[in-house]
C-alpha cells in the first residue's frame, strides 16, 4: 500500500503516455483496415476478358476446300466452295475441343466420338447436311457457326460470341 503511494510522477506519465500511444496505434490500424475494405468495396467486380474478336488474316492463308483450327480461339476458319465460314470448334456435348480429321473428312470429338460434318454432304440416305451438323455422339446440337466478315484492311474477321444461322458464306 505504501509503496504504490511512493509511484513516482514521471513513471505515472511514462505509463499515461505508453497507453496513449497503444491507443492512437490501434486506432490507427483500424483505420488503415477500413480504407482497405472501403476501397475494395467501392471498386468495380468486372471481369476483364478478352476481346471475343478474332482476327484470322488474309483469306488467301486458307486455301480451297481447306478446314484450319484455331487452337487458341476455338474456331475453325474453312474455305468452301460457297465460300469463307467460320464454326465453333468447341465440342456441343460438354465442351472438348473437337479436330478436324481429313482423312474422314470431318470434325470429330476426342472426348466422346461427336461428329460433325464440315462441308456440305449429302448422308448415305440422301440426306443433305449443312457444315456444323452433328452426324453422330452424344453432342445435343449442331457445332454453331459464327458471325464472320472482312475489314478495311481485308482480313478475316471472327466474333466468336455471336452465332448466326447456317450457310452465310463471307466471298471475298
Ligand atoms: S465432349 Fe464431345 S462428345 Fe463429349
Amino acid at each position: 500500500m505504501a509503496e504504490e503511494e511512493k509511484t513516482e510522477p514521471g513513471n505515472d506519465l511514462n505509463r499515461r503516455q505508453f497507453f496513449a500511444k497503444l491507443g492512437l496505434g490501434s486506432l490507427s490500424i483500424a483505420a488503415v483496415g477500413t480504407a482497405a475494405f472501403s476501397y475494395q468495396y467501392l471498386e468495380p467486380n468486372v471481369l476483364y476478358e478478352p476481346s471475343p474478336v478474332v482476327n484470322a488474316g488474309k483469306p488467301d492463308r486458307y486455301p480451297l476446300d481447306s478446314v484450319t483450327l484455331d487452337v487458341n480461339s476455338g474456331i475453325y476458319i474453312i474455305h468452301s466452295q460457297e465460300g469463307y465460314f467460320s464454326l465453333s470448334a468447341v465440342c456441343t456435348h460438354l465442351g472438348c475441343l473437337t479436330a478436324w480429321k481429313p482423312e474422314q473428312g470431318i470434325i470429330a470429338c476426342p472426348c466422346h466420338g461427336s461428329k460433325f460434318y464440315a462441308f456440305e454432304q449429302a448422308d448415305p440416305g440422301g440426306k443433305d447436311h449443312k457444315p456444323g451438323d452433328k452426324i453422330e455422339g452424344p453432342a445435343p446440337k449442331s457445332l454453331p457457326w459464327k458471325r464472320m466478315w472482312v475489314n478495311d484492311d481485308g482480313d478475316l474477321l471472327v466474333d466468336r460470341s455471336t452465332d448466326i444461322p447456317a450457310m452465310q458464306f463471307v466471298r471475298v
